[in-house]
């Protein structure tokens, strides 16, 4: 008999089942903004765009994403920082009631950052499991309904022996697909538990000279391994999104790949690697530009697959800079150009939906 399967119960613990919620978030051609930089991250993102980077101007730039007039008919959902779901408006309303009001569903990063992996020069592992189980009773009670988990795994060339290490390097290493895959697993289980859909990020970064097939096959590897432990921990794949990185060359790589290299290479490794039961992928954009994360989301949906199965999940976006970018370059800290950048996230926003039936096209950028 198999002990790990995953208890049907868990499934229906809330007013709401949660893979109700996890297609909720699917519903429409529509996709999440990742607004969940922790507090380090956001002052580098506002410092790097020349603003002060306090505060109060995290809280000026956050709400005035989330009251951007519109934003509820391109985007499902939004994934706050635990500095936001705690925010409210200067006229008095929660951060939370307001992306409601929009028809927006509240999320949240519960994943405490990355620190360095023992026995493993140069790669990382991500923290946060202790205490989780009262901080996802607390982010419910606070009004999130979704949580988000992000690893991050480098692809590196094998180098030297590095002194204390153990074995010769191949990164990602066995040792830190596993310990990220693990973690992501037991943290899925435990927002299971809370009546929260968890979103698993497992995240292959872009930096590198590595191309698209070597970039293909480690996220296939990475994928396989986060599976399997969710398997064993007895997480219903129903309950969950995943959320990834698109198959790309590395950023120093000199062979470049069109959208539809790209929306190719993507779905053949997620083919082979993701369950069917999982309703739903949605992409991170990792340092793309919001253009090419708009062409190669487009271009996954426009492809033509000839003899190929329908794709057995919907596929979607979860971008954090993509979507922000324009937005945070026009705003540059001033309320005078607040509903410019409104503007400039809401335009990333419908073009991102577009991309969702393979109807966007270049000449949405002139519009
Ligand atoms: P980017 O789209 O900027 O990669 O951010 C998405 C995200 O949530 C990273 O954890």
């Amino acid at each position: 008999m198999n002990t790990d399967s995953p208890n049907p119960d868990l499934l229906r613990p809330m007013p709401q089942r949660i893979d109700e919620t996890a297609r909720q978030l699917l519903a429409g051609d529509k996709g999440l903004l990742a607004i969940d930089e922790s507090t380090s991250t956001c002052n580098r993102r506002l410092a790097a765009a020349g603003i002060t980077a306090d505060a109060q101007t995290r809280w000026a730039y956050r709400d005035m994403l989330i009251a951007t007039p519109g934003l509820g008919d391109s985007i499902s959902g939004a994934i706050l920082y635990d500095e936001s779901i705690r925010a409210s408006t200067a006229d008095g309303r929660r951060f939370v009631d307001v992306l409601v009001a929009a028809g927006i569903i509240p999320g949240i990063k519960v994943d405490t950052g990355t620190t360095d992996l023992a026995g493993h020069p140069g790669e990382r592992v991500t923290e946060g499991l202790d205490g989780l189980r009262g901080r996802l009773q607390e982010y419910r009670a606070l009004g999130a309904r979704f949580a988000k988990w992000r690893a991050v795994l480098a692809i590196k060339a094998p180098g030297g022996m590095p002194a204390g290490a153990r074995r010769p390097p191949r990164l990602p290493s066995r040792g830190c697909v596993a310990a990220n895959a693990q973690a992501l697993a037991r943290y899925a289980a435990l927002c299971q538990e809370a009546g929260l859909v968890s979103i698993v990020e497992p995240e292959v970064l872009m930096d590198g000279d590595h191309g698209l097939a070597e970039c293909g096959a480690v996220t296939e590897e990475v994928l396989h391994a986060v599976f399997d432990h969710m398997h064993v921990q007895g997480v219903a794949l129903e309950a969950m999104l995943l959320k990834t990185n698109m198959v790309l060359p590395g950023t120093d790589c000199s062979a470049p790949a069109s959208p539809a290299e790209v929306a190719a290479a993507t779905i053949e490794g997620l083919r082979r690697a993701v369950p069917a039961a999982v309703p739903g992928i949605v992409f991170l954009s990792g340092g793309q530009s919001a253009t090419q994360a708009s062409a190669r989301l487009n271009a996954m949906h426009a492809g033509d697959r000839g003899a190929a199965p329908p794709l057995p999940w919907t596929l979607s976006f979860s971008y954090g800079r993509a979507l922000q970018e324009p937005a945070l370059g026009i705003w540059h800290g001033d309320a005078s150009r607040r509903g410019a950048a409104q503007a400039a996230l809401l335009h990333r926003a419908r073009c991102n939906r577009a991309a969702c039936s393979g109807s966007y096209d270049a000449a949405m950028e002139a519009a």
